[in-house]
């Protein structure tokens, strides 16, 4: 596999942070980096041992890294701990009680700022309503709701009482809720009437309805109401937020919970099979999340910090909620669209917030470059003044247009690769440190192992393409699939069991520098504008339908979002062929995964390209999707004449 892996990088521009910036950083210097590196790769029970102490315990650790059950990682083991009290409580005896830890926005232009004492005040009442509905240590609870304040105190009032919140991305069909709500066996759901999106009003109670209508696990259902958007409520099952969401406030004692209990579920693609719950834990995640947000977006009491990632994504769970809470950051939270009601919106929320500090995706910034500068002329945006990039490469044109449009050529930017499993950013520049190169996530973070090593494990030269393995635990990393240990042990642990490495399953290459630059996915993973689909699960879901015989996915470029969907499809006997038979398939992908796993891309074939042996040969059907001519050997094809007829009428 570590064959195919091209390398063409001719990138060699660098920018060096600002003397203004380096000054200030909280970390100034390559020699402290290298310092600090160092130690937490050679004495980790130090290191993390040291920043755990800073936090809130109710029972301090035996251990700081029990690895003796590998590859299920303790962090922390022994300890006891609420990470709520440590996202807010502990706040409140320090000047951040009266801080602003939340400014809101809706996409309609309402607005909702609470400080640290009227966040905890309304955790405290959630968790308290929850209690009230049964909910109780260990259980899980779904949310799927639009980006709303009520989306980040549930997320926390979970965590309150110790049940394990399951957010679902509000871009989600009911087919994915439904798939879910069983694997988690989840008894409550808490959702809303609706969201606002691109000055509409999306049905969110309607889709939820449609998936645990057709389960009885679902006991409890609650209902923020936000949209006015017309919906049912079943009596008995259903019941509204505002009905049950104590008046008084109370000081709900938060759970004692062990470091290993499961924080949280969030469900994601492999590979293979149905998406998996990937299970993080509380002790690790917690120093992983706050020390990562404190150094990589070098975060001060000053900050005013703007992730743009919904809730719904590992990058809110750990970068619009966690890390900057235990950080005792001011967040700013919106709702909606990037162009509603104008292209502008972004802009706007900075100018208006003096955000310094802003964290969004490769596929957003392309969007922002295809609108045109004129939209962010009109913005004073100069309280910039550290810039991020997360969930897929970021190629160098959208990179350089960053640096200069939003960035002043100031700020610094940092790409940071990592994933849902991982939890907290593993690979990326230190703002006052690294020199960065436009589509290099560069060295690795405090703790984090990170080798590109050939098919036996072996390090690869410098400049030569591999698999990017970590090859020492982490302590933000995950630590089960829900309920499913083997499966946690073979997909990430079963390539390199005897050296015990984690296979991340991106391509990567380091440079003589030891910059680390991801290549992309090595399996059958597509990218769509930073949100991760398996190729199997959308053709799963294509052979669903009562039209389609055979399918094949592929990922091609695309300029916006990365990567296209291309969907092959041989339908069964009798059924047609025609554009509106396409559009019937793109909207069954939709209504079954997600608007987001629409296909770009539909092309009827009479057969697939195969090898003799049977294998789809995905290569040349991402020719064919990206335009291009089919290149390379083809002798193994087994039926080049349906080949020759799929790429010519690819063409038309
Ligand atoms: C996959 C993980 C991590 C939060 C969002 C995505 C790709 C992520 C980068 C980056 C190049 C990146 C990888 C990774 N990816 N960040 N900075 N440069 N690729 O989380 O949905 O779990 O996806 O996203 O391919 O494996 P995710």
């Amino acid at each position: 596999m570590s064959n195919d892996i091209e390398v063409t990088m001719q990138e060699d521009r660098l920018f060096e942070p600002t003397f203004e910036f380096i000054e200030q950083a909280h970390i100034k210097s390559k020699g402290q980096y290298d310092a600090m590196y160092m130690e937490s790769i050679r004495s980790p029970e130090k290191f993390w041992g040291d920043i755990a102490e800073d936090f809130t315990w109710k029972k301090k650790w035996d251990q700081v890294i029990n690895w003796d059950d590998a590859p299920v990682a303790k962090w922390f083991d022994g300890a006891e701990l609420n990470i709520t009290e440590n996202c807010l409580d502990r706040h409140l005896e320090t000047e951040r009680r009266t801080k602003k830890a939340l400014i809101w926005e809706g996409e309609p232009g309402d607005t909702l700022e609470l400080t640290y004492e009227q966040l905890h005040d309304r955790v405290c009442r959630a968790a308290a309503m929850l209690r009230e509905q049964g909910v109780k240590k260990g259980d899980r609870v779904t949310i799927y709701l639009p980006m709303v304040p009520e989306l980040m105190i549930s997320v926390l009032a979970c965590a309150r009482i110790g049940a394990i919140h399951s957010v679902i991305f509000g871009g989600f069909s009911s087919g994915a809720i439904l798939d879910r709500v069983k694997d988690a066996e989840s008894a409550v759901v808490i959702t809303a009437d609706g969201g606002w999106r691109r000055g509409k009003t999306l049905g969110l109670k309607k889709i939820v309805d449609d998936a645990i209508n057709q389960t009885d696990i679902v006991k409890t259902c609650i209902v923020v109401q936000r949209a006015e958007v017309d919906h049912e409520m079943k009596s008995g099952r259903d019941i509204y937020w505002n009905d049950i969401y104590p008046a008084e406030g109370t000081a709900f004692e938060a759970e004692t919970m062990k470091s290993q209990d499961p924080l949280f579920l969030l469900y994601t693609s492999g590979s293979t099979g149905k998406p998996k719950g990937v299970q993080h834990s509380t002790a690790g995640y917690m120093v992983g999340t706050h020390t990562t947000t404190k150094y990589i977006f070098d975060m001060k009491d000053s900050d005013v910090y703007w992730c743009t990632a919904d809730v719904g994504w590992i990058t809110g769970h750990s970068y619009l909620v966690y890390g900057p809470l235990l950080n005792g950051a001011t967040i700013v939270m919106y709702e909606g669209a990037p162009n509603f009601p104008d292209f502008d919106r972004f802009w706007d929320v900075i100018e208006k917030h003096k955000v310094t500090i802003f964290y969004t995706a490769p596929t957003a910034i392309r969007a922002f470059m295809k609108w045109g500068n004129e939209h962010v002329e009109k913005h004073d945006i100069s309280s910039l003044r550290l810039l991020g990039t997360v969930g897929e490469p970021i190629n160098p044109e959208a990179w350089m247009w960053y640096h200069e449009k939003i960035g002043a050529s100031r700020c610094p930017i940092v790409d940071t690769w990592w994933q849902t499993e991982t939890g907290a950013i593993m690979i990326t520049p230190l703002p006052g440190v690294t020199s960065t190169r436009p589509g290099c996530a560069t060295t690795p973070f405090f703790g984090v192992d990170a080798a590109i090593v050939d098919e036996k494990g072996n390090e690869v030269p410098d400049g030569k393409g591999g698999l990017l393995v970590i090859r020492k635990p982490w302590p933000s990393m995950l630590t089960n699939i829900w309920g499913d240990l083997d499966r946690f042990k073979e997909v990430y642990w079963s390539r390199f069991a005897e050296q015990g490495y984690y296979l991340a399953g991106d391509g990567a290459v380091k440079d003589k520098n030891g910059y680390i630059t991801i290549l992309g996915r090595i399996d059958d993973v597509i990218n769509v504008s930073g949100h991760r689909l398996s190729t199997m699960e959308l053709e799963s879901c294509l052979v669903a339908h009562p039209s389609v015989a055979e399918a094949a996915v592929v990922g091609f470029e695309h300029d916006l979002k990365g990567e296209g969907i291309a969907a092959y499809v041989i339908v069964n006997n009798g059924f047609t062929q025609s554009e509106d038979d396409k559009v019937i398939l793109k909207k069954f992908i939709a209504g079954e995964i997600g608007a987001f796993a629409r296909p770009d891309q539909i092309h009827f074939a009479d057969a697939l390209p195969k090898t003799r042996s049977g294998k789809i040969m995905r290569r040349v059907l991402k020719e064919i999707a990206a335009g291009r001519d089919i290149e390379g050997d083809l002798s193994t094809i087994e039926d080049i004449a349906a080949l020759k007829k799929l790429a010519a009428s690819a063409k038309v």
